[in-house]
C-alpha cells in the first residue's frame, strides 16, 4: 500500500452531510457553543434537499383546523403501522415549533392573505384521525420550498461559526475497538490531500441511496455514503426493503413533478381520460398515499389503459387550474415540465410515470438520532459517539411509506433533536479521544485497494447492472420470484466489486476513483434491500408482494435489520420490535391509543 500522510482536525462534532438534516444538525450544534465541523461531498446549497419541492408538513392550522393528534394519525397510518409510536409522536409534535424555527431563521415561506405561513393538501393528510377533509398542512415555498430551506440553514450556520469543509468525500468511519465512533477519515477532492476528523460525536446526514436504481428523482450524488459506512463498522441496517415510488416523476427523464401538483388541484387520467383513482380511493382519490396511488398507477399501465404510443405511463392534467395559480404557486414544475417534456402545462397534461423517490429504510436510530447497534436482544443499544439523520436515518418514523412533506419536516426535526442530545451529552470540555490507529489504517488501505483496483469491470458498467437488476426485481409490486431472482443477482453483481477497474489513480479530482467509492457504498445498501425484500412475506406500504397480498401484523409488525459481517457482501438478517407506545399518555394530552389501534389502510 502507498505510505498516505493526513491532516488531523479535532471537533466536538464532526457533521457528514450538509442537506437539510446535516445543516439543521450543524446549526443546532454551533448554537450551543459545540465546535462543530460539517463535511460535504457537494457545495451546501447543491446538497439534494434543494430539489424538495411541494413542502414541510406541520400542523399550523393555518388554513383550517388541525392538530399535531391528527398529523401523528396519520404518520402512523401511513407507515402502515410499521413505524416507532415515539418516534411519530416527536415529529408530529415538534413539527410547528422546527416551522416556526425556520421560519425566524429568515426561510421565505409563501404567504396567506392575512399573511401566514400558506399551506397545501398533501396525500395521506387528513382531519379527524382520517375521518374527515384532507387538510391543508404542508407548508410551502411556491414548490422550491427545500431550495429556499437549504439556502437559510445555510447562512445560519456560517453566521454561528459553523466550519465547512466543502468537497471532501468522506471514507470510512474511524471506530474503537470497543465499538465507539471516533470521527472520519476524507479524501479532499480538489487537491487530494486526506483528513482525518476526530470527534467526540459523528453525525451522518448523508441522504439515501435512490441511485442503487435505474431511474430516481435522487440527485446522482444520492449514494447510500452512511449506510455504506455503518455497513462496513459492522452495525446493521434498518427497513431496507421499503423504498418508496413516486407517482408523478416525468416518463423517460425520472425528475420530480411535486405532489403539490395534486394537491393544488391536478389529477391523473388514463389512456380513456377516466380520473382512475376515484375508483382506487374514493374518498382521497388522488391525495391518497404515494405506495397506493404509485401501484393504482402502475395497475393501469398493466392493464393496457396506459397513455403515450406504448401505453406505458399516465397523464397528470394541470392545464385546467387558474394560470395564476400555475405561476404563483407551481413555477419551478411549469419550467420541468416544459424542460424536461416538451409539455406547455397551461395547455396539456404531463406525462408520469412511478419513479424512486425515497428511502424508508436507512441506519436504526433512537428519535435522538442515536444510532442503534442491537446486540444480545438489546434493541435499543446505542453506538456510542454515532448519529444519523434526515433520509440517512430510519427513526423510525416513515415505517413502510412516508406521506409526502414529512421529509422536509424530519430532517429539521431530526437534524435539531440530535442538537439538542448532543448538547447533553458531548461535553466541550474534555479532550477529543485519541484515534484508534488500526480502524485509521484499514479505511486507508480500503481506499487504497480501490485506487489501485485493475479488475476486469468498469465502475460504470457495474453500476448500469446493479441499476437494472435494482429497477426490474425490486420495482412497485413484487413476487417471489423477482425477489429470489433479485436476491442473487444482487449478491453476484456485490461479489464484481472485488474485480472492479479503476483507471485513473490520481488523486485529485478523480471522479473514476470518487464513482467507485460511490457504488461501493450503494452495493450494501442495494444489497439489503432485495435480502430484505425476499424475506418479507406479506404486503405492507411500499412493500406490495404479490404472492402475500395481506398485511401479516402478527408474524411481521417488526423492523427488519441487516448487517454485513466477515465477507462484506453477505447480509445476515435480523429484527427488531417496533416501539408501539406514545410519549405522551391520552390524559396529559397525548394520543389515543385507540385511534392508532392497527386497521385495514383504505383512503
Ligand atoms: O412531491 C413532492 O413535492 C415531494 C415531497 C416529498 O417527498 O416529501
Amino acid at each position: 500500500m502507498a505510505a498516505y500522510e493526513y491532516e488531523t482536525h479535532e471537533y466536538d462534532v464532526v457533521v457528514v452531510g450538509a442537506g437539510g438534516a446535516g445543516l439543521r444538525a450543524t446549526l443546532g450544534m454551533a448554537e450551543q457553543g459545540l465546535r462543530t465541523a460539517c463535511v460535504t461531498k457537494v457545495f451546501p446549497t447543491r446538497s439534494h434537499t434543494v430539489a424538495a419541492q411541494g413542502g414541510i408538513a406541520a400542523s399550523l392550522g393555518n388554513m383550517g383546523p388541525d392538530s399535531w393528534q391528527w398529523h401523528m394519525y396519520d404518520t402512523v397510518k401511513g407507515s402502515d403501522w410499521l413505524g416507532d409510536t415515539d418516534a411519530m409522536e416527536y415529529l408530529a409534535r415538534e413539527a410547528p415549533k422546527a416551522v416556526y424555527e425556520l421560519e425566524h431563521y429568515g426561510v421565505p415561506f409563501s404567504r396567506t392573505e392575512e399573511g401566514k405561513i400558506y399551506q397545501r393538501p398533501f396525500g395521506g393528510h387528513t382531519t379527524e384521525f382520517g375521518e374527515g377533509p384532507p387538510v391543508q398542512r404542508t407548508c410551502a415555498a411556491a414548490d422550491r420550498t427545500g431550495h429556499a430551506i437549504l439556502h437559510t440553514l445555510y447562512g445560519q450556520s456560517l453566521k454561528q461559526k459553523a466550519e465547512f469543509f466543502i468537497e471532501y468525500f468522506a471514507i470510512d468511519l474511524i471506530m474503537s475497538e470497543d465499538g465507539t465512533c471516533q470521527g472520519v477519515l476524507c479524501w479532499k477532492l480538489d487537491d487530494g490531500t486526506l483528513h482525518l476528523f476526530s470527534a467526540k460525536m459523528t453525525v451522518l446526514a448523508t441522504g439515501g441511496y435512490g441511485r442503487a436504481y435505474f431511474s430516481a428523482t435522487s440527485a446522482h450524488t444520492c449514494t447510500g455514503d452512511g449506510g455504506g459506512m455503518v455497513a462496513r463498522a459492522g452495525l446493521p441496517l434498518q427497513d431496507m426493503e421499503f423504498v418508496q415510488f413516486h407517482p408523478t416523476g416525468i416518463y423517460g427523464a425520472g425528475c420530480l413533478i411535486t405532489e403539490g401538483a395534486r394537491g393544488e388541484g391536478g389529477y391523473l387520467t388514463n389512456s380513456e381520460g377516466e380520473r382512475f383513482m376515484e375508483r382506487y380511493a374514493p374518498t382521497y382519490k388522488d391525495l391518497a398515499s404515494r405506495d397506493v396511488v404509485s401501484r393504482c398507477m402502475t395497475l393501469e399501465i398493466r392493464e393496457g389503459r396506459g397513455v403515450g404510443k406504448d401505453s406505458d405511463h399516465i397523464h397528470l392534467n394541470l392545464s385546467h387550474l387558474p394560470p395564476e395559480t400555475l405561476a404563483l404557486r407551481l413555477p419551478g414544475i411549469s419550467e420541468s415540465a416544459r424542460i424536461f417534456a416538451g409539455v406547455d402545462v397551461t395547455k396539456e397534461p404531463v406525462p408520469v410515470l412511478p419513479t424512486v423517490h425515497y428511502n424508508m429504510g436507512g441506519i436504526p436510530t433512537n428519535y435522538w438520532g442515536e444510532v442503534l447497534a442491537p446486540s444480545d436482544g438489546k434493541d435499543d443499544n446505542v453506538a456510542p459517539g454515532l448519529m444519523a439523520v434526515g433520509e440517512a436515518g430510519c427513526a423510525s418514523v416513515h415505517g413502510a411509506n412516508r406521506l409526502g412533506s414529512n421529509s422536509l419536516i424530519d430532517l429539521v426535526v431530526f437534524g435539531r433533536a440530535a442538537a439538542i442530545r448532543a448538547g447533553e451529552i458531548v461535553d466541550p470540555s474534555t479532550r477529543v479521544p485519541e484515534p484508534n490507529m488500526r480502524s485509521v489504517e484499514m479505511a486507508l488501505a480500503r481506499f487504497d485497494g480501490l485506487r489501485h483496483a485493475r479488475g476486469q469491470v468498469a465502475t460504470a458498467e457495474l453500476r448500469l447492472e446493479m441499476q437494472k437488476t435494482m429497477q426490474d426485481d425490486a420495482a412497485v409490486f413484487r413476487t417471489s420470484e423477482t425477489l429470489a431472482q433479485g436476491k442473487d443477482k444482487m449478491e453476484d453483481i456485490a461479489g464484481k466489486l472485488s474485480d472492479v477497474a479503476v483507471t485513473d489513480n490520481t488523486l485529485i479530482w478523480n471522479s473514476d476513483l470518487m464513482e467507485t467509492l460511490e457504488l461501493a457504498n450503494l452495493m450494501p445498501n442495494a444489497v439489503a434491500t432485495v435480502v430484505a425484500a425476499e424475506a418479507r412475506k406479506e404486503s405492507r406500504g411500499a412493500h406490495a408482494h404479490e404472492d402475500f397480498p395481506d398485511r401479516d401484523d402478527e408474524n411481521w409488525r417488526k423492523h427488519s435489520l441487516t448487517w454485513f459481517r466477515g465477507d462484506a457482501m453477505k447480509a445476515d438478517l435480523g429484527y427488531r420490535g417496533v416501539h408501539v407506545n406514545p410519549l405522551t399518555s391520552h390524559n396529559d394530552g397525548g394520543i389515543d391509543l385507540k385511534k392508532i389501534a392497527p386497521k385495514a389502510r383504505v383512503y
